[in-house]
């Protein structure tokens, strides 16, 4: 995720651009970004670091033009720098482009032009197309055909803002699968990746959609789609305050990031699956095939959700590779004696890649010669430079300190990992592969369709939101999610709550049911249902309340359930993904009920960085 701001008018555009992107800075904030159109050339500005660290680079120079685009940066191709910042050019600097997405074939396409004696100067996959629009413009005249042209080769998502010299004034806009919004204003009008750029400056704005492209000027924009058709475009007026727009109109973001999930994990997605030949792309994690096959044993260490994360992988990993899969919360791995051989496979899920305990653990390993993995949500981050190899979670900023799609992205990671390592030792047949990555494929939707039933979910939370305890049950690979369930909860309610095996319930923990007790258990279709729905017997003939997520349609549950939150089936093998979704819905309502501080809740950081 990254911001992309832009202006053409009869204002200066420098103050307008920076502005923007300081609003737009929670899509990310590695580096940023401006090209200015100049008498004759580009004014390109560039720096690692926030917007400020830009706003301080420029501000001791005369810039008055008044075209211009702005980019704040989220590494996914290369590392937080100058010279991966946006915006890229062309080789004679001609055209700029910015850059919100990814270009999934840009190996491909890099060697084609470098082949075409094309310089390449920075490491992103962005690069490519300035080049490529370079490259079109040698047969078409007009800068819009050629970045249609251009856009064409390309495979993956793009939200892009480009200016060549030779149309001075202009900025061409397009969209796949990323937003992008043109704002309209008097004698000037904008571009940007979201609401709060732009709306100092206008409240009119076009959303853009997919496939469209956008001629803009100060006094015209024109809209067209995939065929080069003029689109009529509704004009929508917003009416949100400042900090709700950066929210973009959802009261918290917590919420914001939990409705965000089906877009993170179709980042996170991107062109790894490919069905119809049974085969992951995970290559560039760097594992080779001999050491593949020679893994004897994968330590798995986190801190947190992240953790609960890394227990699901526990399960998948030795279910389905027959590995054996440690799984340890850092800090408790950093201070025992863990006996680990060379051959073994390190493992550390981090979101914000920075966590003191989870890096020490990490350390560790390495000091032991063991090779090592980072699952995490940052690229330029403590743990992808330190590790071996990275699976990048595209989750984009994570701002709501309790995690919501950090967490599910890590476990997608964990789900592509598995079937990599299952597919090069013969673990996982072609057709069993198949058939599990159709099923992830559509999770994305089958999220959409739980939180369409969000309102549901805030009834049983405010039924609920008065209670002292709560406890939280699972099994399996429900179990980690039953932790993660009661995690949330506490975190944000301050709500007591525990995470329970169901099995374990009688071993302790059933003393303290009673009429006043909540128990969420998780009851979808799987090889323990049967045994999960005793324990829920048991616990009814306790008098407890029992809230179930189970599959829509289950008629066995809502007979012993007072409150059941419906998912749609799926394998048994990805049903965390949609179990965890409820949950923590019902941990922001009962939250919000309480009116507690739910992005920032109390004694907690986004990113512990002391032990
Ligand atoms: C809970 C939560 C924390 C983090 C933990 C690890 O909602 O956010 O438990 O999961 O502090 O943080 P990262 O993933 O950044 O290492």
């Amino acid at each position: 995720m990254c911001g992309i701001v832009g202006y053409t008018g009869n204002k200066a555009a420098l103050p307008i651009l920076i502005g923007g992107l300081k609003k737009l800075e929670y899509r990310g904030y590695d580096s940023a970004g401006i090209a200015i159109g100049g008498p004759s050339a580009f004014i390109l500005r560039r720096c690692k670091g926030k917007v400020s660290a830009l706003d301080k680079l420029v501000s001791s120079e005369k810039i008055n033009g008044k075209t211009g685009l702005g980019h704040t940066r989220w590494a996914t191709h290369g590392q937080p720098s100058e010279e991966n910042a946006h915006p890229h050019t062309d080789c004679r600097g001609r055209i700029v482009v910015v850059h919100n997405g990814i270009i999934e074939n840009y190996i491909a396409l890099r060697k084609k032009l470098k082949a075409k004696k094309h310089k390449f100067r920075s490491e992103t996959d962005t690069e490519i197309i300035p080049h490529l629009i370079e490259e079109k413009l040698k047969k078409e005249k007009n800068l819009l055909k050629a970045v249609r042209k251009a856009i064409a080769d390309i495979r993956g998502s793009y939200a892009l803002g480009i200016m060549s010299s030779d149309e001075p004034g202009t900025i061409i806009a397009a969209r796949k699968d990323t937003p992008l919004i043109i704002g309209l204003g008097k004698n000037e009008n904008f571009i940007a990746s979201d609401i709060p750029a732009i709306l100092k400056h206008t409240r009119d704005i076009i959303l853009l959609d997919d496939m469209e492209t956008a001629v803009i000027k100060p006094d015209s924009v024109a809209v067209f789609d995939s065929a080069g058709r003029t689109v009529k475009k509704k004009i929508s007026r917003i009416r949100w305050n400042p900090s709700m727009a950066e929210r973009e109109g959802y009261r918290h973001f917590m919420l914001k990031e939990i409705f965000e999930q089906p877009r993170a994990i179709q980042d996170t997605l991107r062109g790894k699956l490919n069905p119809a030949k049974g085969y992951i792309h995970l290559e560039d994690i760097g594992l080779t095939v001999p050491y593949v096959k020679k893994i004897r044993k994968i330590f798995i260490v986190a801190c947190g959700t992240a953790y609960h994360a890394g227990m699901v992988g526990k399960f998948l990993i030795e279910k389905m590779l027959g590995i054996p899969c440690e799984t340890d919360i850092a800090s408790e791995f950093r201070y025992r004696s863990p006996v680990m051989n060379k051959s073994d496979l390190f493992i550390i899920i981090s979101q914000s890649g920075e966590t003191a305990d989870t890096l020490a653990a990490l350390r560790m390993a390495k000091k032991r010669g063991l090779k090592t993995l980072s699952i995490c949500n940052v690229i330029g981050s403590s743990a992808a430079r330190e590790t071996n190899g990275m699976i990048f979670t595209h989750a984009g900023p994570e701002i709501g300190v309790a995690s919501t799609k950090a967490f599910t992205t890590q476990l997608i990671a964990l789900y592509l990992l598995t079937l990599y390592l299952g597919r090069i030792r013969g673990a996982i047949p072609r057709q069993e592969a198949v058939r599990i990555m159709t099923a992830i494929l559509n999770i994305p939707q089958q999220i959409r369709l739980i939180l369409r039933k969000s309102k549901a979910i805030a009834k049983t939370a405010r039924k609920y939101s008065k209670k002292r305890d709560f406890l939280y049950i699972g099994r399996n690979l429900n179990y980690p999610i039953a932790l993660e369930g009661a995690l949330k909860l506490k975190e944000i309610s301050y709500i007591h709550a525990e995470g329970y095996a169901a099995g374990e319930m009688k071993h302790g923990p059933i003393a303290l049911i009673d009429k006043d007790m909540p128990i969420v258990a998780i009851a979808t279709a799987g090889g323990v249902y049967e045994k999960l729905l005793s324990n829920v017997q048991e616990a009814r003939a306790r008098n407890g309340i029992i809230i179930a997520v189970a599959n829509t349609g289950d008629k066995n549950i809502s007979k012993s359930a007072s409150d059941v939150l419906c998912v749609p089936v799926t394998l048994e093998e990805l049903s965390p993904l949609l179990n965890v979704i409820p949950l923590q819905l019902l941990s922001y309502y009962i939250a919000l009920y309480r009116r507690c501080d739910i992005d920032q809740p109390r004694n907690l950081a986004k990113s512990v960085v002391v032990e």
